[in-house]
């Protein structure tokens, strides 16, 4: 029905608005009493499925990227269409508006999406808020998902004060988040991705470090890295993760190339995500494990669409995976099938 009725539907509406307009829709459903409804149709829970890396454990290894929920307001919603994990952001310290619109573009003949959302939030302690009223901490109230808390820098923050913002995100989320992944990957906000030189990147996750050793209990920190870096820049990215002792990597965000993309909106500046990106985060992956010799877990995002996609990042080296544009084109669907591919496989 997804694909049939709902998605033609919502695609002929500016996507941006009907970003929106789901949201408050799912809301809506939720309100009404169709959460457990969702969860029965969509939510398969199966010990072949669970995964406990750095700590946790995950119920399944299917994710919602950020991105989706970037202020923490529909977390616990999309929870039940059977999500094992949902990472909330990116956030900033300050709330900021954007870029301006049109900043979302579909690409339809390449199953594709470009943004250039530009970090749009409101604020990390707006998502705190949200995220006390409504804990999903440690499987504390839903019982059924893990939280992450994608951090950036505003726009306006210069790079060399860069590690303070990161550092303000870092600490209003402890104690509301499961992991956190520090997002130095965006095309969108001007220079942010230099901090994925060797020597700013090491600055700032050894910072972060120092401070997550201090507390009580320390919480895993990811890295969530361009599909853009060459070889030489990945093999940095080894030898940072081994220098700071960070958690894992996020492979990838999205990608400034337009390689083999047909549709009229490839004109468009920003980061393109969907089928496109498949293959690319898929050799990331593979490099990262190969190379490090799986000596950190990795968690798979780009361009999965179907269960034989996510198969395919988990056989490269993926612990987890993470969906955004597969889920808006192919619907909630995708994530019960990657599970039930899963669990037959083994
Ligand atoms: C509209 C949109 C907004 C996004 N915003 C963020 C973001 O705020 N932070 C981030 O780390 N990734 C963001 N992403 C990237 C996704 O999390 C993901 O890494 C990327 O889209 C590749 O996965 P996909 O091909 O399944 O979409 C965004 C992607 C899209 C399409």
């Amino acid at each position: 029905m997804y694909k049939t009725i709902i998605r033609p539907l919502f695609f002929s509406f500016d996507p941006e608005k009907i970003h929106h307009f789901t949201f408050s829709l799912i809301r809506f459903f939720h309100k009404i009493g169709f959460g457990s409804i969702f969860q029965s149709i969509y939510k398969i829970e199966n010990p072949k499925l669970e995964r406990e890396l750095f700590g946790l454990k995950f119920p399944n290894p299917v994710g919602l990227a950020a991105g989706f929920d970037k202020n923490a307001k529909l977390y616990k919603e999309l929870s039940n269409f059977g999500f094992g994990f949902i990472e909330i952001g990116t956030v900033t310290p300050k709330p900021q508006p954007g870029n301006e619109k049109p900043r979302l573009f579909r690409l339809k003949e390449d199953s594709a999406i470009i943004n250039r959302m530009g970090f749009n939030n409101g604020g990390v302690e707006e998502a705190v808020e949200r995220l006390k009223k409504n804990p999903a901490t440690a499987l504390e109230k839903t019982k059924h998902v893990l939280i992450g808390g994608n951090i950036g820098k505003n726009k306006v923050t210069p790079n060399e004060e860069a590690v303070n913002d990161y550092i303000i995100c870092f600490e209003a989320l402890f104690d509301y988040v499961d992991y956190f992944v520090v997002n130095v990957s965006s095309p969108n906000t001007p220079n942010l991705r230099e901090l994925q030189e060797k020597k700013p990147l090491t600055d700032l996750l050894q910072t972060l470090q120092d401070r997550n050793h201090s507390k009580e209990k320390r919480k895993p920190i990811l890295l969530k890295i361009a599909p853009d870096l060459t070889d030489e820049q990945l093999l940095d990215i080894i030898e940072i993760i081994a220098t700071t002792k960070i958690d894992g990597v996020i492979a990838t965000n999205t990608t400034i190339s337009r390689e083999g993309i047909f549709s009229e909106n490839k004109k468009e500046m920003g980061g393109l995500s969907g089928k496109p990106l498949n293959k690319r985060a898929t050799e990331v992956i593979r490099f990262l494990s190969e190379k490090s010799n799986k000596a950190f877990p990795i968690i798979g995002v780009g361009g999965i669409h179907s269960a034989a996609d996510a198969l395919e990042k988990l056989d490269a080296g993926a612990s987890l995976v993470q969906l955004y544009t597969g889920f808006i084109y192919e619907g909630p669907g995708l994530i019960k099938e990657i599970n039930e591919a899963i669990v037959k496989r083994k």
